[in-house]
């Protein structure tokens, strides 16, 4: 029994999944979790937007047969029909939330809107669904707030691409079961990644580590101290990291750094690692966003 009185079930198997937000991440989430057996619904405002999502899993399948079925192209064409067979879409949040194991939202990174998203499905979802965030820097003890089942809900952190990236973060926020932990971690295990344990604080583990690093080589170039390209190259020969800072900062998008860095700039203000760059901030301001942008602190071919 949890401290609101509620009794916690023992931890489950999750096979039916609805995966809220049909961008870069949701996408991401979708299609691992339909390869690995489950039956998914993606849930975005538009159809638009969700052809956009499926022909993103599509892409991202097509690049995975290439390696995986080299030899027998029938078999990689089976391979993807299967996964695509398991993944319907809907426009419809309520309705695709009814009667699930797992509703994961990978939305914009706005407290107030998630807040409000869960409160909603709260009143529609069986008691037995279990609700997740893939927030990157929120908390999920306020996402969860909103909702009257603050046992039933933790953190499911991905990394981008998530098709290929290897970790999942699982977040227990103080309220959180054990029982809900364990069952987000086997379902993070089943996806095929591994799973490290998070405690609900900002950034958890690896933006926690991450985002100021990014920020770091942000001020080094500021300060005139390294150009972007030789910055990058640094970091790429010297420390062998797959992308430099500004590859890495385009990548997962310009705006999602600075709000992950002004949400955290605002909770610790003389905290040195958490401050806002000016730089950031302009480029955003121009909509210069990174890559999906097809620009941010280099250019990119449409
Ligand atoms: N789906 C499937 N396959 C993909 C893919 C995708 N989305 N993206 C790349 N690939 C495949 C390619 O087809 C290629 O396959 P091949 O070896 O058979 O040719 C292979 O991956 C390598 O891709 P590329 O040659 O295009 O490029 P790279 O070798 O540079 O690899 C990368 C790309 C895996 C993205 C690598 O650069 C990398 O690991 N970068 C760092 C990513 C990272 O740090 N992500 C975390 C960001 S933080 C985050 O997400 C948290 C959030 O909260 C902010």
């Amino acid at each position: 029994v949890c401290r609101c009185g509620i009794a916690t079930s023992a931890m489950k198997q999750i096979n039916k999944v609805t995966v809220i937000g049909g961008g870069q991440m949701g996408a991401g989430i979708a299609q691992v979790a339909a390869a690995a057996g489950d039956q998914v619904t993606l849930v975005d405002v538009n159809d638009s937007v969700l052809q956009n999502s499926e022909k993103t899993i599509l892409k991202s399948l097509e690049r995975v047969v290439k390696k995986k079925y080299a030899e027998s192209p029938e078999a990689g064409s089976a391979y993807i029909e299967d996964i695509m067979d398991r993944i319907s879409t809907n426009t419809d949040v309520m309705a695709a939330s009814k009667d699930v194991d797992l509703v994961i939202e990978a939305i914009v990174e706005n407290l107030g809107v998630k807040q409000e998203l869960f409160k909603k499905l709260d009143g529609i979802a069986s008691s037995n669904t279990i609700f997740a965030s893939n927030t990157s820097s929120l908390p999920i003890r306020e996402i969860a707030k909103a909702t009257n089942r603050l046992d039933r809900f933790g953190g499911v952190h991905f990394f981008n691409p998530v098709p290929l990236m290897k970790l999942v973060e699982i977040v227990k926020a103080p309220e959180t079961s054990q029982a809900t932990f364990d069952t987000l971690t086997k379902w993070g295990k089943k996806l095929g990644k591994t799973t490290v344990s998070c405690q609900d604080t900002p950034g958890f583990l690896v933006n926690r580590l991450l985002v100021p690093y990014l920020m770091e080589a942000v001020r080094l170039y500021e300060r005139g101290h390294g150009s972007k390209e030789d910055i990058d190259v640094a970091m790429k020969l010297g420390a062998s990291y797959p992308m430099g800072p500004f590859e890495l900062a385009d990548y997962v998008g310009l705006d999602t750094c600075k709000f992950i860095i002004d949400g955290w700039s605002e909770l610790e203000p003389d905290n040195p690692l958490f401050k806002p760059s000016p730089l950031l901030n302009e480029l955003v301001a121009e909509g210069k966003l990174g890559r999906k942008s097809g620009e941010g602190f280099y250019t990119y071919k449409k």
